[in-house]
């Protein structure tokens, strides 16, 4: 049976009842049973209101809201609270408070103000968790545990000296002896050799670039103490209950973690998602990301364990969603392989930092247009309860890599305008405008079983990663890689010989020297296409020249390429192209490998979406319209969402989405 923790298209939201009185609570309940909630992530926030001084536990109020819950019906998301330590804790343990890389120790006064590495904040927090655990372990209403929150959003990198000595060990972990880490760290260069380990600090603001490597490597060390977090969280609550799921929410938009390395640790995946009000096209975004939690979760289904019914408070100009929107968003998730649509958060605050966040019942109560379609989200996932458990196949395999976004998004680079992410989302669009299903992997993953491989800027790459792709090309595989790929291995440092350096066999070329183009500057190549950001002077080594440049800094030289390679084949794209034109290579790529999307389209108008889910129980179909257009399309079935039979052909209005459960046969 499919569903998370038994419930099968989970319905919710962050429920923060210690904001409210008891009689709102009584009318919260009622609230929830209308909308179809199942489950609520509870106490995220409340450690003040269940510590209010150390060691004075308040949990008679928690019980209360447990107690009604599992009244109504209603599952926990139980958190262990320790988000946000109480004020007590930072006024009596300043020197947990988190440092900035200036040397700034920030004040206490918003949450998640404590070092990461603070021993004194994992003692306290570990024992509310163990209390917590305690007290609930046998409530009918805990379903699953959620540690923490958004683990290490605000401050995860500390410089604090608590931090320092931290770092030190895990440097330690890693390279054994000094000599080592030198020898990773190229401190040969600018005279930066350690002579002992207490030499050695975060990279704290210097007079200059600082070392990249000291960086890349703070940084793996920042991701991996959040991880330290919710592992030492983690386990207490397993002592306790060992069968109950735990998890976390991840912010897969957020730069500063290494998730791959994550995922293992979390029974089931956990992601926020919000979309950039500011973008038209913010769907392909929210597809990419929940892509990303289908690959942290090895394909298995995912909780969308936060996202929100309208505006934000926290970007620029906080767009409200149209009719509909939320509910395309919700069912675009779940066409991505989500099997939980939960929301920050049920009720929308009257006061605090937050109080312009739409939430599921908003200040305006329920004659709005967001509780109208909160609650008919609740009847639609009510429908598709089905779906649950299913998967997406996909032919495609999307390499995406934070470490490389790290390395490549600090200064002392050839340009300020290679930004990992935007290859990133470029190659991804393509992928979506092709309307075919990618999986998006780990560098290293194993790639049998795709057609195709997009490597995306893929800056850091050791001779695993380099291996796997050869190999996988040599077998008969296709891999586009973009500029900026293979340049530096683990350690940052640039391969010898010349550009690209892992990849030079594969892709059968060699890059002379970089030749970034000025602000705004662009080259036209021989196809008519346009160049910006990037140029290189490359030299054919058994690659052919797809398209070379005309004008610019190199003209005659290619600037597109594709090598023969062994079975396979391997196109280069060596500077950053127009969205059309990598649009139309990218399509060429896939049409030559017979790779297609889910369904033919028939007259499909730009910005149709279509997945599929299958399993035992069947298979689903996911027509989803962000075009402005009905569009025509090809399906046969059982039309869960309105109960209609489709007979052929399906009318998909403009905003709308289908949902249909195929026919086999
Ligand atoms: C994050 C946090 C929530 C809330 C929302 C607002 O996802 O986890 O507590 O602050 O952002 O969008």
């Amino acid at each position: 049976m499919g569903g998370i923790q038994g419930i099968r298209i989970a319905y919710g939201a962050d429920y923060n009842p210690e904001q409210w009185s008891r009689e709102v609570w009584k009318e919260d309940l009622e609230l929830m049973r209308q909308a179809g909630v199942s489950l609520v992530s509870l106490a995220i926030f409340a450690w003040s209101e269940l510590e209010p001084s150390s060691g004075d536990y308040r949990f008679e109020w928690l019980d209360d809201v447990m107690d009604g819950l599992d009244g109504a019906g209603i599952k926990a998301n139980l958190s262990n609270a320790t988000a946000s330590p109480p004020p007590w804790f930072s006024a009596t343990f300043p020197e947990t408070l988190p440092v900035l890389a200036d040397g700034t120790r920030v004040w206490p006064g918003a949450r998640q103000g404590f070092c990461p590495s603070s021993p004194i904040y994992r003692e306290h927090a570990l024992r509310l968790t163990r209390m917590i655990a305690e007290r609930y372990r046998e409530h009918p209403a805990l379903a699953m545990w959620h540690v923490s929150n958004e683990i290490g959003n605000h401050n995860i990198l500390c410089y604090c000296d608590v931090s320092a000595a931290a770092f030190r060990t895990w440097l330690e972990t890693r390279y054994r002896d000094l000599d080592q880490l030198n020898e990773a760290w190229g401190t040969s260069f600018w005279g930066q050799r350690y002579s002992d380990w207490q030499q050695i600090l975060p990279p704290r603001q210097a007079a200059s670039f600082g070392n990249p490597t000291h960086d890349l490597d703070f940084r793996r060390f920042s991701s991996d103490a959040c991880l330290s977090i919710y592992r030492a969280e983690r386990d207490v609550l397993r002592s306790v209950t060992p069968d109950v799921a735990v998890t976390t929410n991840l912010t897969p938009n957020h730069r500063e973690f290494d998730y791959w390395s994550w995922a293992p640790d979390l029974d089931v995946i956990a992601v926020d998602h919000y979309l950039k009000a500011a973008d038209p096209d913010a769907h392909v975004e929210l597809a990419f990301t929940a892509d990303v939690a289908r690959g942290l979760a090895g394909g298995e289904p995912w909780m969308l364990m936060e996202h929100s019914t309208s505006a934000v408070n926290w970007q620029p100009r906080n767009v409200a969603k149209q009719p509909g929107e939320m509910t395309r968003n919700s069912l675009q998730h779940v066409a991505r392989g989500a099997d939980a649509v939960m929301f920050f958060q049920w009720r929308a605050s009257r006061f605090g930092a937050e109080k312009y966040h739409s939430a599921m019942v908003p200040h305006a109560g329920t004659e709005t247009k967001v509780w109208r379609e909160v609650v008919q989200l609740g009847e639609v996932l009510d429908r598709l309860a089905e779906v649950a458990g299913t998967t997406l196949q996909a032919e495609v395999a999307f390499l995406f890599d934070w470490q490389s976004g790290w390395a490549l998004d600090t200064p002392s680079h050839p340009s300020i305008d290679v930004e990992y992410r935007d290859q990133v989302h470029s190659l991804y669009r393509s992928l979506w405008n092709a309307g075919v299903t990618v999986d998006v992997v780990a560098p290293g993953a194993d790639l049998s079983g795709y057609g195709l491989v997009v490597v995306p800027s893929l800056y850091i790459t050791n001779t695993g990663t380099a291996r796997s792709i050869d190999e996988f090309v040599a077998a008969g595989g296709a891999v586009i890689v973009t500029y900026m790929s293979g340049v530096v291995d683990d350690n940052l440092h640039v391969f010898s010989g010349a550009f690209p350096g892992a990849f030079r066999d594969v892709l059968g070329v060699r890059v002379e020297e970089f030749f970034p183009l000025r602000e705004g500057e662009t080259a036209t190549l021989d196809d008519g296409s346009r160049a910006s950001v990037w140029s290189e002077l490359l030299h054919l080594e058994g690659a052919e020249a797809i398209a070379s440049y005309v004008d610019g800094p190199l003209p005659g030289t290619p600037a597109v390429t594709v090598n023969e390679y062994g079975e396979g084949r391997a196109w280069y794209l060596a500077t950053r192209l127009e969205q059309g034109t990598v649009d139309n290579l990218v399509q060429d790529v896939l049409r030559t490998l017979k790779i297609r999307p889910p369904i033919p389209m028939i007259t499909a108008p730009a910005g149709v979406e279509a997945t599929r889910r299958t399993g035992s129980a069947g298979s689903y179909l996911f027509l989803i319209n962000h075009g402005v257009e009905t569009a025509h399309l090809m399906a046969k079935g059982r039309e869960l969402i309105t109960g209609r039979d489709v007979a052929g052909t399906l009318a998909l209005r403009a905003g709308a989405v289908a949902v249909v459960r195929e026919e086999t046969g």
